[in-house]
């Protein structure tokens, strides 16, 4: 059976409406979103930390890899200021493990550098790219007319149908629902909202005129046959191409996705300041227990980086920030051409089983 002809295809200007999540951190190069884009479906630059000239750079090596249209996510987290004493209460619980890792505090915790957003935005407008999610908060006034005035198309993340309707109401040409199965942090505006897949999809369907994506635990075709079902017109997948080839996840942090349970991962504030779904590690079970003051995202992240950065380089697992949804049972090991693939021909098997 076919797939149903969707405003996200569209609007993506794609045959599968499948998103690989853009996903900060450096996990997805450009060899990665550009082969999900050139196997039919639509590859996301997870350029939410990336500076603005490296941004230009990956947008080119996309480009000179494919011809297919890709996006590129951006975060836009609310700035909040944190008090001195938070800082010293963390910095106190990370001791053992940065001396574990051997590595040193960073001399004092690290806001969004000034300007960043705009400058992103900036690259993402020049550089005409066709299409802008964005995540964490809403960009700034004017941003998403200007992406609009150059072609591009915008989509807006939402953890609630409330947030559904304040990203629609911005001016975004799609939302993206991100359920509490998903992998990674809560990615809409300000809600710590964990609200199943199957509850919120068809809920923001009705309560937004625009097409909705959907995203969490989302690993195969029948979980994109069910998205379908449920309204959705498109479906973005992280954790299922974070196990992909070309995903430069360290190994140990691969291996510990592909063995983990359905009811390994938490979600937790202590690594980055914002929840987030990941396997528990010692350092997020130690700032858990100690009931530490947390700082606000990123200047969270700041303090726990070093270790994160050394455990990138040692490949060791409990180093890393784990980001991973509930679907990892079903995660595969495969190119992502394979894996596109794959995905396209079970979710035209399921249509047919079901429809
Ligand atoms: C490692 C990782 C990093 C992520 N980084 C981002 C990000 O930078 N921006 C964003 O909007 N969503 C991010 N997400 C969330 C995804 O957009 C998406 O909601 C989620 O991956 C869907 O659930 P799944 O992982 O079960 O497929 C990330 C997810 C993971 C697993």
């Amino acid at each position: 059976m076919p797939w149903p002809q969707t405003r996200v295809a569209h609007l993506l200007g794609v045959s599968l409406p499948i998103v690989q999540a853009g996903m900060a951190g450096g996990i997805t190069p450009p060899v990665l979103v550009a082969a999900v884009s050139a196997a039919g479906g639509f590859g996301t630059v997870g350029a939410g930390t990336l500076s603005p000239d490296r941004l230009r750079e990956v947008v080119a090596e996309i480009r000179a890899r494919t011809d297919r249209p890709f996006g590129v996510n951006l975060l836009f987290p609310p700035a909040r200021a944190h008090a001195a004493a938070a800082a010293d209460a963390v910095n106190a619980v990370l001791a053992p493990f940065r001396a574990d890792a051997g590595v040193v505090a960073p001399p004092r915790p690290h806001p969004m550098p000034p300007g960043l957003v705009e400058a992103q935005l900036q690259v993402a407008i020049d550089e005409r790219v066709s299409m802008v999610t964005f995540a964490f908060g809403l960009p700034p006034a004017g941003a998403i007319e200007a992406l609009h005035a150059v072609g591009a198309v915008v989509f807006g993340t939402a953890n609630t149908v409330d947030e559904a309707r304040a990203v629609a109401a911005a001016g975004a040409d799609a939302v993206v629902a991100q359920g509490s199965e998903a992998g990674g942090h809560r990615a809409g505006l300000d809600s710590e909202a964990l609200v199943g897949l199957v509850a919120l999809v068809p809920a923001v369907v009705d309560a937004v005129d625009v097409p909705v994506v959907a995203a969490g635990g989302i690993m195969d075709g029948r979980g994109i046959a069910a998205a379908l079902m449920l309204g959705a017109e498109g479906v973005q997948l992280g954790t299922a191409f974070l196990l992909a080839h070309e995903s430069t996840a360290p190994e140990a942090y691969k291996a510990a996705l592909a063995a983990a349970r359905e009811d390994a991962s938490v979600t937790t504030r202590a690594f980055t300041g914002r929840r987030a779904r990941a396997l528990p590690t010692p350092m997020i079970e130690a700032l858990e227990a100690a009931g530490a003051d947390l700082l606000p995202y990123p200047q969270q992240a700041s303090l726990t980086a070093p270790i994160r950065e050394r455990g990138i380089e040692a490949d060791r697992a409990e180093w890393l920030l784990l980001l991973g949804g509930q679907g990892t049972r079903l995660a595969r090991r495969l190119p992502v051409a394979e894996l596109v693939a794959a995905l396209d021909a079970e979710t035209r098997a399921t249509l047919a089983r079901v429809g």
